[in-house]
């Protein structure tokens, strides 16, 4: 079989892992000869491809990024996208095409294979852990990692100088990120897209520490998280070339907020794309290849519109449909598991 790889939407560790185990046991156990599209859909709508071997992935393993490029790009966003992509595939006598991205990259594979019947097989990917039908996405234990080792070393300037240190993380509609990290480097508060905060609790909460005499809180904050409403302004924020909010800037309100309304000092510090870059944990890598390898038979079986799943910890296939119909959410138990240790 012939088959075209890509990975599109925001890179993360374990992309170059997957790679190397799609083509490593595509190659061995399946005799497939593999194509490589730069940068995600826009490879594969402009034909920009590379032929991936055993030699062109050796190496990458434990390297973060990816090696074919990523964009947002998104097929369904021009009117003759669908239609490229067949082309595409027709010219270079494609079988099938492994995507391996995010809900808006596999959103577009699926449409594609539902709609177009374009044939597909997904992986999943994304710092952000919000895809549903899978327990785990691979680059969410680095992001987690990152943070967490951020949150150790604020941990300790935050008690030198009995500061308020707001850290924010990212995830835009999701906060697993935040409720990890905060709970493995023991946050005083932690706030989520899911739960909107009132800041007076988030106040009393940091003065009740105070009063326990504990003179230093950690609060960390997901990017999407929103005030509840009617309880603080903030201001209005633009979006990016493909529509997604630009966010950021919580954790200077809250930095402000905190400090006006307590009398404590407060510095933020947001940590952004370090949260994403770098080398993939072990566990990233070893999930990431269980992806690739899984992918590579679904596709030797023709198990197209699916997509690889951990579930418990097995891995399975599932509909993609199941995977994108909506986001994965921090569920309300473990959120209120985190908050014991609020305060
Ligand atoms: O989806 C992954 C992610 O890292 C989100 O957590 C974040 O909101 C977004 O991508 C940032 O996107 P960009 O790299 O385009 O700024």
């Amino acid at each position: 079989m012939r088959i075209g790889v890509l990975t599109g939407g925001g890179d993360c560790p374990g992309l170059n892992a997957a790679i190397r185990a799609i083509v490593r046991r595509g190659v061995e156990r399946h005799g497939h000869t593999l194509f490589g599209f730069r940068d995600g859909w826009r490879g594969v709508l402009e034909n920009v491809h590379e032929e991936l071997t055993i030699e062109s992935t050796r190496g990458i393993l434990p390297r973060g990024g990816t090696i074919l490029g990523t964009s947002r790009t998104n097929p369904f966003k021009r009117d003759d996208g669908p239609e490229r992509v067949r082309r595409t595939l027709a010219e270079l006598e494609l079988d099938g095409v492994v995507a391996i991205g995010g809900e808006d990259t596999l959103g577009a594979a699926e449409r594609l294979w539902r709609e177009h019947g374009v044939p597909v097989v997904g992986v999943p990917k994304t710092i952000d852990n919000d895809l549903s039908a899978t327990d785990l996405t691979f680059g969410f234990d680095t992001a987690v990692s990152v943070a967490t080792e951020a949150i150790d070393r604020l941990h300790t300037t935050a008690e030198s100088h009995n500061r308020v240190m707001v850290v924010e993380v990212m995830g835009r509609h999701a906060g697993w990120i935040a409720l990890h990290s905060g709970l493995a480097g023991g946050a005083d508060v932690i706030l989520i897209p899911e739960r909107p905060f009132d800041i007076d609790e988030v106040c009393d909460l940091v003065r009740r520490r105070h009063a326990r005499g504990r003179y230093f809180s950690i609060v960390v904050v997901a990017e999407g998280a929103q005030p509840r409403e009617g309880t603080l302004v903030v201001r209005e924020q633009g979006t990016d070339e493909f529509g997604h909010v630009r966010l950021g800037g919580i954790s200077q309100i809250l930095e402000r907020e905190i400090e006006q309304r307590t009398g404590y000092e407060t510095r933020s510090v947001v940590l952004g794309h370090t949260q994403r870059g770098g080398s993939p944990t072990a566990f990233d890598r070893v999930l990431a290849t269980r992806f690739g390898i899984a992918a590579a038979d679904a596709v030797a079986a023709r198990r197209w519109g699916t997509m690889a799943a951990l579930r418990g910890t097995a891995i399975e296939l599932v509909p993609l449909a199941d995977a994108v119909r909506e986001p994965k959410l921090v569920p309300d138990d473990l959120y209120e598991l985190a908050a014991t240790f609020f305060g």
